[in-house]
């Protein structure tokens, strides 16, 4: 078995769980290599089948970046966020969905999937460059398309201001953005559900019971001095090794899931730990009971996001993020497990009843996604795609996919 992870871990992981949220910031712009970074990050960004159906636009044009504010606070729902008006961000993300073409079933439109990982994979580049942000869903969608300038049937899904913290009286920021980031800081952020009330064990219901990782800590020292490498492009594996994952890799990558953002701290993200190829392949067949996998390509370890139920506050409704919510916990993962040496494969379009069937899951949680997860096999395996390999890179072929 592979050693197990040495601390402290990586800078990727250290992003990961050194990340919060900020609402108050220093005017000055970003260097244009950050904002370089945050475009290129958003346009390699991997997809649902590579499709592109949610983007992220960075603005940092002065006068959009100017009218964003007021765009985001116009309606009711935008009135929880005043802080925005003060807190001077130097660019805006925005995470938008095409409703029109986008790829959906059902109700659920994956547009929501793409714009949560492209979104954060955002957030932890500008985390790794000392540059702070914060999702926003509260706001008035009609007044945030045209202050983007956004097209025709493309919504906006979430507004994440970027840019420097501004902490503590000296720092630039406004008093009203300082205060309420750290009344947010005490009320909100720093708080967790413990691993075991959120992850389970092969069934939902049996607590996943982890040895403590001690660094898998918020604010977990690292070397201060260390140059980030750039969060690199998030890319399936080819296939898997049979060789199991270990405990720690394992609760690390959960801990990395668990300090994920979320919609009012709701933390609606479950995790059911499924492991073993013979479990894998029981829950595979369910999840997809038209394909056939070869013993030899199942993945060791298959973790099933789920949705637990949690009615937003500001809307009086059940919680409409759990779609975006979910799969930037799975993103959280997924960067982790690239820095702990494991490939992943992951998957949205499956069963999602006959998973929840065949793991236990209550009838008021979602099942949402499917993170295999095992060491890479060299070379990735030929033969036909996996079912299970859903979360691509834009498309190339017929200039598919849309520039950011
Ligand atoms: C989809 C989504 C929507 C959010 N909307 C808002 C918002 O409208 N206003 C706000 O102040 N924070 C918002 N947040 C930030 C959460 O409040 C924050 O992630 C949570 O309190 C956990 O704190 P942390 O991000 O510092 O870990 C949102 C987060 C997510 C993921």
């Amino acid at each position: 078995m592979a050693a197990t992870v040495s601390a402290p871990p990586g800078p990727r992981v250290l992003a990961v769980l050194r990340r919060r949220s900020y609402r108050s910031f220093r005017p000055d712009p970003l260097p244009a290599e950050t904002v370089r970074a945050l475009r290129d990050v958003v346009a390699s960004a991997p997809s649902v089948e590579g499709r592109r159906s949610g983007r992220v636009l960075v603005v940092d044009e002065p006068d959009a970046v100017r009218r964003m504010p007021r765009a985001v606070t116009a309606g009711l729902v935008g009135k929880i966020n005043p802080w925005l008006l003060r807190s001077n961000p130097p660019v805006f993300l925005i995470v938008t969905g095409d409703s029109r073409s986008g790829l959906r079933d059902g109700d659920r439109h994956w547009y929501n999937v793409d714009g949560a990982v492209a979104g954060q994979l955002a957030v932890l580049e500008a985390t790794g460059r000392g540059v702070g942000s914060c999702w926003v869903a509260g706001f008035h969608e009609r007044s945030v398309a045209e202050a983007a300038g956004l097209g025709e049937g493309e919504r906006p899904l979430a507004v994440i201001p970027v840019g420097h913290p501004a902490v503590g009286p000296d720092s630039g920021g406004s008093w009203l953005g300082r205060g309420w980031d750290a009344a947010a800081q005490r009320v909100l952020s720093g708080r967790r559900k413990p691993l075991e009330r959120i992850a389970h064990r092969g069934r939902f219901g049996v607590p996943f019971v982890a040895g403590r990782v001690p660094w898998a800590a918020r604010g977990v020292q690292g070397d201060e001095h260390a140059v980030w490498p750039g969060l690199g492009p998030l890319r399936p594996a080819g296939g898997f090794t049979g060789e199991p994952v270990d405990e720690s890799r394992l609760a690390a990558l959960l801990e990395c899931a668990r300090w994920a953002p979320s919609a009012e701290n709701s933390q609606i993200a479950r995790h059911v730990v499924v492991e073993g190829r013979t479990a894998t392949a029981a829950l595979l067949a369910a999840a997809f009971p038209d394909a056939a996998f070869e013993g030899d390509t199942l993945p060791p370890l298959v973790v099933v996001g789920l949705a637990a139920p949690f009615p937003i506050r500001a809307r009086t409704r059940e919680q409409p993020f759990f779609l975006i919510d979910v799969p930037i916990a799975v993103t959280n993962l997924l960067v982790a497990a690239g820095e702990l040496g494991l490939g992943w494969q992951a998957a949205f379009r499956f069963e999602h009843r006959a998973v929840a069937a065949h793991l236990g899951v209550p009838d008021d949680h979602r099942v949402v996604a499917l993170a295999a997860l095992g060491f890479a096999a060299e070379p990735p395996a030929p033969g036909p795609r996996s079912p299970l390999d859903q979360l691509r890179p834009p498309e190339q072929a017929g200039g598919a996919a849309r520039s950011s």
